[in-house]
């Protein structure tokens, strides 16, 4: 285990990096930690940022639900509710039989379940405001959740962080382009600046970049760019349509949230199996990884299923032009399982990663569960859940993300053409 006096080198300031480096610094006594990105978070392209992210405690999985039911505490309590809109979450799928909808049924009381002739009556009776198509659609409400404005969650973030004492290093010499090692021990990482940065442990807290630096992790991790898309409303637009809900279409995987308060647009998203890029990673190996750019590109057919969403959860906008589109770069898993665990053969290595697009929602309450598992404390039930599996455990054949809640086309990789654009 570290020794809490010795240099750690977290690189990467997203929700995994951050909250681990204030955990360790606030709360546990690390007097060395340093948390390298190329960006001062909130860095502009990773997964933690613009403007809105789900916060739920609805999953199939009874550890994630209770984790989530963990973090919205959190969230509603005055260190982070400024951040937090408890705006209520409604999920839609199509009859009942989808297996995510029933499971997050059953796991909890207190679920509303909307069905019949009577869904739209009962769903405006909670929000008078929605206007979403739901004739012969089946609904769930969960009036705990809604959203978190990412971006200044993790200022706020990042800003205790470095109260606590880690230190931030950004630009070219945060930049890392290369992890030392000596045998099988690593001995810290390389900048682009061309300086190196010793420390006897290293966190790969990476997100989607996580395979540029690790080519070699086989079918552990795989990072797909998920679509979405913001339009513009008028501030009398947002008055009427302040109290929508968050809502999810599970037939498409299509997402949207309420207008923001404070920039007036309205989001809407995919949560889907998604896209692949190729890029070469410093072993030669084709891998997915996102470009360091920040394009609006986004492809073809997901801007035309982010405007029939639009259409769907906001008949009155549809059409409306984009203002913004980008993608989102999840770091996925096969089961959706995030990944906090040291590297089975290299020494001091320690990964953070794999929030397979729902990692987000548990910010308040990440790091101390990831810095359980750095000093191999964590209860055994989340240990083997966030752990390296071995083939035997995980089958090869499982497809990325199968968590049971996305929802869209299968995963597709990008053709040169459309990679020219990212
Ligand atoms: C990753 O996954 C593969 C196959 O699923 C497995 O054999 C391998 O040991 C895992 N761990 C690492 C560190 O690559
Ligand atoms: C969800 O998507 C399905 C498939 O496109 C569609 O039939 C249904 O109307 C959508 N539901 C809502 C509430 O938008």
């Amino acid at each position: 285990m570290p020794s809490k006096s010795e240099p750690i080198i977290i690189v990467g300031a997203g929700a995994f990096g951050l909250s681990l480096a204030h955990e360790l610094a606030a709360n546990r006594g690390y007097t060395d930690v340093t948390v390298l990105d190329r960006h001062l978070p909130p860095v502009p392209d990773g997964s933690s940022v613009d403007v809105s992210r789900v916060i739920r405690s609805e999953y199939a999985d009874p550890l994630y639900a209770s984790l989530g039911r963990e973090a919205i505490e959190k969230w509603a309590s005055p260190e982070w509710s400024e951040h937090y809109h408890e705006a209520g979450f409604l999920i839609f799928a199509n009859g009942q039989g989808h297996p995510y909808f029933d499971a997050c049924l059953q796991a909890a009381a207190g679920r509303k379940l909307f069905s019949g002739d009577q869904i739209d009556a009962d769903i405006n009776q909670l929000y008078p405001t929605v206007n979403a198509m739901t004739a012969g659609k089946v609904a769930m409400d969960s009036p705990q959740g809604g959203w978190a404005h990412a971006k200044n969650a993790i200022a706020g973030l990042a800003e205790r962080a470095s109260q606590a004492g880690v230190t931030f290093i950004t630009g070219s010499r945060g930049k890392v382009v290369e992890l030392l090692q000596e045998g099988n021990k690593v001995q810290g990482v390389r900048t682009a600046g061309g300086a190196t940065l010793s420390a006897p442990t290293v966190v790969l807290a990476t997100g989607a970049w996580t395979n540029r630096f690790m080519p070699k992790l086989e079918h552990n991790l795989s990072a797909t760019g998920q679509v979405l898309g913001f339009i513009q409303l008028t501030p009398e637009e947002v008055q009427r349509y302040k109290d929508v809900p968050v809502m999810i279409n599970l037939s498409t995987g299509v997402f949207t949230f309420p207008p923001t308060p404070d920039t007036h647009q309205i989001k809407i998203a995919r949560h889907g199996y998604g896209y692949q890029s190729s890029m070469r990673a410093s072993d030669d190996r084709a891998i997915s990884s996102p470009r360091d750019s920040l394009t609006k590109y986004i492809p073809r057919e997901a801007a035309e299923a982010l405007q029939h969403g639009i259409a769907e959860f906001y008949p009155e906008f549809a059409g409306r032009p984009w203002c913004n589109t980008r993608l989102c770069w999840y770091m996925d898993t096969p089961d959706g399982d995030f990944l906090a665990d040291y590297h089975p053969d290299i020494e001091g290595l320690f990964f953070a990663t794999g929030g397979s697009g729902h990692a987000f929602k548990f910010l308040p309450v990440l790091g101390r569960h990831v810095a359980d598992c750095f000093e191999r404390k964590a209860h055994p039930d989340l240990q083997k859940k966030w752990k390296f599996h071995t083939v035997t455990e995980r089958p090869r054949t499982l497809v990325m993300g199968s968590d049971g809640s996305r929802g869209g086309p299968p995963l597709r990789k990008l053709s040169d053409a459309e990679q020219a654009k990212l």
